[in-house]
């Protein structure tokens, strides 16, 4: 069915007023259906009408913005997302039947053009009848044939819904690509995917996530104080932290692939929270200023120093995504006079100073392998940083973890990874007791994968025991010195 047009919108499309395409339409005896026209009678008269920009519509909108008192645009001119949402389904509906009907056009034609030159090949009698066949061939396409479901179209219109939704990055050095959701700056939607791209405040003061914008289309999402310089700006240059995506872009970034090329920072972090989780084991959640975040990557550990100067070295278990919110497993241990300012609460008023990260136990960029975590005891704190990791670059065709330990204040991180173990098709969840042996453990993971010997193993725990585990893994059938590779965090 031919698509119609409301007059108004016709006559925004056209670039006239409504009245004179009424006037017009009324001179040239033209008939209206249920005061709609056809997009093809538009352009018959008004054959330079811009069926994608609007220039009276933007006319009247200036007007009306003009004129009403100055806001913020968001209180006025936008719909509420529900509804934008629903207008965009909408739109994704004609998009598709349209499309549907395009794909078919095209298929007829391409076999017209085919029969007409079978038709031509011909001579005398049967020319004749291969061309009243063509004909009769294309009288049954035009009537009675139309694609009631076309997947090609169906996919093309989700496409295009995807881009409005989530437009899609690509660095250009590493090749890696990440969506942008929903109020996402460009640093954030990156960091979230698990991408290690250069920051510094994520507030836009400092300018070390400056971006280059190779192709598409950004918008600034949040004032900054650094300033472009005009030269750079010229060049494409944004800042990661305040922009965001309008369309697919394509951008030259910093990015980290090895821990290596990450530097070693000092920050100064406050004490957001202490959680007592048993006697002897806290949460410390420290934030840092927003002017200096820390870069790190998952699986990674900082030393920890208090004011009176006692220091101890924690591996961070929370999401490289987030260098403002810092998360460590405290255990209160003999000797050691920063744990004891956690568990007496004295830490709880002071400044924590944060340097580092330190390590390679870090998930590997160019894995492609199945995944095995064991964590045992206190290594479920770079296990569990790994694991969110893992999740976010989605690059593993399998992972699954073996916690060792069933202590009750490991209740909440069980519940996380028996969510994700419900969730996710390619993560499996184990817990064993705390008193299983090493044997067990080893016995468990070659029972439930016979292919160890092709995936990687990451095991974080006491020294003693994540030396035994990797020895006695290398001994499962297939297995070698070699394979699987075995990466060792001693916590
Ligand atoms: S990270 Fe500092 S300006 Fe963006």
């Amino acid at each position: 069915m031919a698509q119609l047009l409301p007059l108004s919108r016709a006559a925004r499309l056209a670039g006239v007023t409504r009245g004179e395409l009424q006037k017009r339409l009324r001179d040239e005896g033209i008939e209206t259906f249920e005061g709609k026209i056809t997009v093809t009678r538009l352009l018959s008269l008004y054959p330079d009408a811009d069926l994608e920009s609007d220039p009276v519509f933007e006319r009247i909108q200036k007007i009306k913005a003009d004129a009403r008192p100055k806001r913020d645009y968001t209180d006025g001119l936008l719909p509420e997302p529900e509804v934008l949402m629903t207008r965009l389904k909408e739109v994704n509906a004609v998009l598709t039947r349209t499309k549907s009907s395009l794909n078919y056009a095209e298929q007829v034609l391409k076999e017209t053009l085919q029969r007409l030159a079978h038709a031509r090949s011909l001579v005398g009698a049967t020319k004749l009848q291969a061309t009243d066949e063509l004909r009769d061939w294309l009288e049954h396409k035009v009537s009675t044939e139309m694609p009631h479901h076309d997947a090609r179209a169906a996919l093309f219109a989700r496409d295009a819904f995807l881009k409005v939704l989530a437009p899609s990055v690509r660095v250009l050095s590493t090749g890696h690509e990440f969506f942008v959701e929903g109020r996402d700056s460009l640093l954030e939607a990156g960091l979230k995917a698990g991408l290690h791209l250069q920051y510094g405040c994520a507030s836009g003061n400092c300018g070390a996530c400056k971006a280059r914008l190779i192709s598409g289309k950004a918008t600034q999402i949040r004032p900054h104080d650094y300033v472009l310089g005009a030269r750079e700006r010229e060049a494409g240059y944004l800042l990661a932290c305040s922009w965001t995506a309008v369309t697919d872009l394509v951008i030259e970034a910093i990015e980290a692939r090895t821990p290596a090329e990450l530097p070693i920072q000092e920050v100064r972090a406050g004490v957001d929270r202490i959680e007592r989780l048993a006697d002897d084991v806290a949460i410390l959640r420290l934030v840092t200023p927003r002017t200096n975040t820390l870069r790190f990557m998952a699986g990674q550990s900082v030393t920890l120093t208090d004011e009176d100067d006692n220091s101890a070295a924690y591996p961070l278990a929370s999401c490289p995504c987030d260098g403002r919110h810092l998360q460590f497993f405290v255990r209160r241990r003999e000797g050691n006079r920063f744990s004891a300012a956690v568990f007496d609460g004295s830490l709880a008023t002071q400044v924590v100073h944060v340097q580092g990260p330190y390590g390679d136990f870090v998930l590997r960029e160019d894995n492609t392998a199945p995944i095995v975590f064991v964590a045992t005891g206190d290594g479920i704190a770079p296990i569990k940083s790994l694991v969110e990791h893992a999740i976010s670059i989605d690059t593993a065709p399998w992972m699954h973890l073996y916690l060792v330990d069933d202590a009750p204040w490991l209740s909440n991180v069980c519940n996380l990874c028996r969510s994700w173990h419900d969730a996710l098709d390619h993560f499996r969840f184990t817990l064993l007791p705390a008193g299983t042996t090493v044997p067990e453990i080893v016995d468990a993971i070659g029972a439930d994968h016979a292919d160890v010997a092709s995936s990687l193993v990451y095991v974080a725990g006491p020294p003693a025991r994540v030396e035994e585990l990797a020895a006695d893994i290398r001994r499962l059938p297939d297995c070698s010195e070699g394979s699987p590779r075995v990466m060792l965090c001693e916590v």
